[in-house]
C-alpha cells in the first residue's frame, strides 16, 4: 500500500481529472456532476445506474466510448444510497469497494472523490475514504506459494496495489482538511492492517517474543518507552495468571508495556490486550475441530499494539501505556491442573476450574500491573468467550464495565469508527456466580452469562475506570457483507481505541482553550 494522496480539482472541474480511473460517488437519483454529465448520461438515462447503495458502473470515456472531454480513462459510478441515511462507515465501504475494484481492473491509480455526511466534517470524510480504500485493499498473502515479489504486495497475477489519491475541491481550507483526513485515515489503518498481519500470523511464528519484536519496532519507529519482561521478570513481578499459564510451554511468555508520552503529565490511558498466541485450552483441552482459529487468541494484544502504532504516526497528545500480557496456553507435565488454586498480587486467591479460562489469568496479572500508572482509565480487549458469539454474534463487540461515562465513551468510539461495541451488564449476581468454595473466587461461572462472568471476573481485579471488551466474535473471521473487512483478522477493535483517544485529546485541548 503507497500512502494516499490528494489532488485538487481544477478550472475544467471533475472533467479535467487526468487518472485511469475516477471515482465518482452518488447518492440515489443524484445527477453526476455537470462537466461529467455528458459521460454519465447514458448510464443514468438507461436506467442501469440509479445510485442505490453498492451499486457500480463503469463507463469507458477513450476514442470510440462516450468521452465527452472527460480526461480520465474510465469513469466509475459508485451509489451511496439516500442522501439522509449516509454515514462515515458507508462511505468507508464505498472506497473500499472502488479500490478493490481498481485493482482487478489492474488500474495503476484511482482518484476518488468523497462525500460528507450530514453530521461530519470534510476532514473525516477523507479520513474514511482514505480506512476504507487502505482497509479494503488489505490481503494476507505471505503464505501463497507462486507469488512473486510479495513484499512488493503483487500476487500470482502480478496484480498490485492501485495508487489512491482524494479529490478536494479548490480551495486552500478544503484541500489542507482533505490532506489532513486522509494521512490521518491512512496512518490508522496502517495500525489497523499491522493488527491483522500479527493475528493472522500462525501460532507457532506469531510468539510471545514475536510480538514483543514488534513492539519493539513499534517503540524504535515512534519513539516510545519499551519494557519487556521474560519469565524471570514475570515471576519477580509476581505475575502469578501469566507465570502459570506460561510454564507449560517451551515458548517463554512476554509482558510487554509500550509508553507512549505525548500528554505531559497527565494520568494516562491504559490498553490491556489478551495476547494468548495459541490457545490450546492446555489440560481441559479443546476439541480438535477448529483449534485452528485460536492462533487468533492474540487478536486483542494485536489490536492494541496496532493502536499504538497508529497513536505514534499520529503523535497524538495524549499519555497512553499499552499492557500485552503474551503466553502460550499448551498442555504438559508441569501444566497448571483445574482445582489448583493460583495467589494472585494483591493477595486473591483464584480456584482454577478450566485451564481454558486462561485469558481472564493473564489479564488479572494486566490490570494489577496497570494501578502503579494511576490510569485516567484501563480498556481491556480480549478474544475471551465463546459466549460472546452466542449472545451479539459478529455484529458487535461485547461492552462491560465499572464507569458508566467510561462504557458510554468506548460505544461512541466503537460507532464512529464502524468497529461496533455493545453494552452489558455487570450485576453483583455475576460476581455470585464465580464464588468459589475453596479459593475467593473461581476461573469459570458454569454455563449461563459466560461473558459475564468472565467481565465479572476481571472487575475484581479494576480498582480504577474500567472498560473491557470481549473481542472473540470480533476481531477475526467475520462474514458480514463489509467489503473493508478481509477474511481472516479484521485488526478489531484497533480503530475504536485510536478513535477513543483522538476524541480525548481533541476534548483536553478545547477545555484548555475554555480554561484560558
Ligand atoms: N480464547 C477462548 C475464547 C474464544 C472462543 C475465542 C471461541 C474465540 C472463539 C478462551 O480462552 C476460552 O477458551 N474461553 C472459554 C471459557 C470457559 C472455559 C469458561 C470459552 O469461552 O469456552
Ligand atoms: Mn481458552
Ligand atoms: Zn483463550
Amino acid at each position: 500500500m503507497g500512502p494516499i494522496g490528494t489532488r485538487t480539482i481544477g478550472p475544467d472541474g471533475a472533467a479535467g481529472v487526468n487518472t485511469e480511473l475516477l471515482v465518482v460517488c452518488l447518492y440515489k437519483g443524484e445527477a453526476a456532476p455537470e462537466s461529467l454529465a455528458g459521460a454519465a448520461a447514458p448510464a443514468l438515462q438507461s436506467g442501469d445506474f440509479s445510485g442505490k447503495e453498492g451499486e457500480m458502473a463503469l463507463l469507458y470515456t477513450g476514442e470510440g466510448g462516450n468521452g465527452n472531454g472527460v480526461a480520465a480513462s474510465r469513469l466509475m459510478l459508485l451509489g451511496l444510497g439516500e442522501r439522509d441515511g449516509f454515514t462515515l462507515d458507508k462511505l468507508r465501504r464505498a472506497a473500499a469497494t472502488a479500490a478493490k475494484k481498481a485493482r482487478s481492473l489492474k488500474a495503476g491509480e484511482m482518484v476518488l472523490s468523497p462525500r460528507t455526511p450530514h453530521a461530519a466534517t470534510g476532514e473525516q470524510a477523507a479520513q474514511a475514504a482514505a480506512e476504507g480504500a487502505a482497509l479494503g485493499l488489505y490481503r494476507f498473502r505471505k503464505y501463497k506459494s507462486g507469488i512473486k515479489n510479495k513484499t512488493d504486495e503483487t500476487d500470482d497475477e502480478e496484480q498490485s496495489d492501485p495508487g489512491v489519491e482524494l479529490l478536494a475541491a479548490d480551495d486552500e481550507a478544503t484541500a489542507s482538511a482533505t490532506r489532513r483526513g486522509a494521512e490521518a485515515g491512512e496512518k490508522i489503518a496502517r495500525g489497523a492492517r499491522l493488527a491483522r498481519d500479527l493475528a493472522n500470523e500462525p501460532g507457532s511464528t506469531a510468539t510471545p517474543e514475536f510480538l514483543a519484536g514488534q513492539a519493539e519496532e513499534i517503540s524504535t519507529r515512534h519513539d516510545m518507552g519499551l519494557t519487556v519482561l521474560d519469565r524471570a521478570g514475570i515471576d519477580s513481578e509476581s505475575m502469578t495468571g501469566l507465570s502459570t499459564v506460561g510454564r507449560s510451554s517451551s515458548q517463554e511468555p512476554r509482558f510487554i508495556v509500550l509508553e507512549h508520552r505525548g500528554g505531559g503529565d497527565e494520568a494516562p490511558v491504559v490498553l490491556v490486550g489478551k495476547g494468548v498466541t495459541f490457545d490450546s485450552g492446555g489440560i481441559s483441552i479443546k476439541p480438535s475441530a477448529g483449534m485452528e482459529e485460536m492462533k487468533f487468541d492474540m487478536g486483542g494484544g494485536a489490536a492494541v499494539l496496532g493502536a499504538m502504532e497508529a497513536v505514534g504516526a499520529l503523535g497524538l497528545p495524549v499519555n497512553v501505556v499499552a499492557l500485552v500480557p503474551a503466553t502460550e496456553n499448551l498442555p504438559a507435565g508441569d501444566a497448571y491442573k483445574p482445582g489448583d488454586v493460583l495467589q494472585f498480587s494483591n493477595g486473591k486467591t483464584v480456584e482454577v476450574i478450566s485451564t481454558d479460562a486462561e485469558g481472564r489469568l493473564i489479564l488479572a496479572d494486566a490490570l494489577l500491573y496497570a494501578k502503579r500508572y494511576d490510569p485516567a482509565c484501563v480498556i481491556d480487549c480480549a478474544t475471551l468467550t465463546g459466549a460472546v458469539l452466542v449472545g451479539l454474534g459478529k455484529a458487535a463487540s461485547g461492552l462491560m464495565g465499572n464507569d458508566d461515562d467510561l462504557v458510554s465513551e468506548v460505544q461512541a468510539a466503537g460507532e464512529s469508527a464502524g468497529e461496533r461495541a455493545w453494552p452489558l451488564p455487570l450485576f453483583e449476581d455475576y460476581t455470585d456466580q464465580i464464588e468459589s468454595d475453596t479459593a475467593d473466587i473461581k476461573n469459570t461461572g458454569g454455563r449461563n452469562a459466560g461473558t459475564l462472568t468472565a467481565g465479572a471476573f476481571l472487575k475484581e481485579f479494576a480498582d480504577f475506570p474500567w472498560a473491557h471488551l470481549d473481542v472473540a466474535g470480533t476481531a477475526w473471521d467475520v462474514p458480514l457483507k463489509n467489503p473493508y473487512v478481509a477474511k481472516g483478522a479484521t485488526g478489531t477493535p484497533a480503530r475504536l481505541l485510536v478513535e477513543l483517544l483522538r476524541a480525548r485529546s481533541e476534548s483536553s485541548n478545547t477545555s484548555q482553550h475554555e480554561r484560558r
